[in-house]
């Protein structure tokens, strides 16, 4: 085979032509790579290593899943960050789990979660804190302007005390709000 033919312009096809079905393959491989990333975002997949806490029930038991308007919040929705970039930074972080899913015992237990529940309390704070709780607001639009008529007065007067202060001196909603969908354990 002589190899310089492939980095001679094709005989064959033009560059263009070549150009359109690279971009082509990229496009699919793209999507391709989403719809996993995706599959792998559920509920049942954060699940199936944690089938034996309580993690889902207590979703169910809250605002965030048990409200009025029947919206349960998916755990992705509030664990995961939006962007794709992002996204595929923090899974590799989460891929922490695989390893520690392996090497804790007794991991998949209430017991252990109970017992461990603060420190893994505030490993998943330490996310929300990162980004200035980036999930939150994502559902959350009307916190700080153009708040619903409906907002509790003593809601509304926090949030826009909060919300005069300069961008470094504000509390971000995690600080005032914890166990919005777990309880927070007390210590
Ligand atoms: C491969 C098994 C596995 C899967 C799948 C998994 N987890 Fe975990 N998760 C773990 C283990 C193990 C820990 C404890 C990690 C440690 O402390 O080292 C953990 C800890 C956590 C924590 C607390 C610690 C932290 O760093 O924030 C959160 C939050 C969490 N998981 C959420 C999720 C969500 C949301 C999903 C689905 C997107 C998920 N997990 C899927 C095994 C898993
Ligand atoms: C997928 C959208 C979504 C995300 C993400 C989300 N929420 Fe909510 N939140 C809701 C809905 C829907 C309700 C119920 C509204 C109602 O009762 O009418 C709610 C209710 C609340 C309430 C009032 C009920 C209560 O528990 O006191 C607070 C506070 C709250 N959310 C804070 C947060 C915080 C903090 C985060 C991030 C950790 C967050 N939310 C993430 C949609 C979301
Ligand atoms: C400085 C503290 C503080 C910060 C920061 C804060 N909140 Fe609040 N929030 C409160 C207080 C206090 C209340 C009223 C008490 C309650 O209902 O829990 C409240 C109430 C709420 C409610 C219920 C409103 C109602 O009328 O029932 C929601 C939803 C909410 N906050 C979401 C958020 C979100 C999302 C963020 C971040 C964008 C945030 N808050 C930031 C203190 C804060
Ligand atoms: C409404 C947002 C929200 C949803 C939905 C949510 N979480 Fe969380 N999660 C949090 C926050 C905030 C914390 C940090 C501790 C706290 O404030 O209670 C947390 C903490 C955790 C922890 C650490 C232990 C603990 O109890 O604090 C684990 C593990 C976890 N979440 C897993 C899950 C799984 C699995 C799901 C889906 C079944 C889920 N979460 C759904 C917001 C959410």
């Amino acid at each position: 085979m002589n190899w310089r033919a492939l980095f001679k312009p094709s005989a064959k096809y033009s560059i263009i032509v070549l150009i359109i079905v690279g971009v082509i393959l990229g496009v699919v491989g793209y999507f391709a790579t989403q719809q996993t990333l995706h599959a792998t975002s559920t509920d049942a997949f954060c699940m199936s290593c944690h089938s034996n806490h309580s993690l889902k029930d207590e979703v169910l038991a809250s605002a965030h899943g048990g409200g009025n308007a029947g919206v349960t919040v998916q755990c992705q929705d509030c664990h995961l960050p939006h962007g794709p970039v992002d996204y595929l930074i923090k899974k590799i972080i989460v891929s922490k789990d695989l390893y520690g899913f392996i090497m804790i015992d007794d991991f998949n237990t209430q017991a252990w979660l109970d017992e461990n529940r603060k420190e893994q309390a505030d490993l998943a704070l330490k996310y929300f804190k990162s980004n200035d709780s980036a999930n939150c607001r994502h559902c959350h639009t009307r916190i700080y302007e153009n708040q619903p008529e409906g907002m509790k007065k003593m809601a509304k007067k926090m949030h826009e005390n909060n919300f005069k202060k300069a961008p470094e001196d504000r509390k971000t909603c995690v600080d005032c709000h914890k166990g919005v969908a777990h309880p927070y354990p007390k210590k």
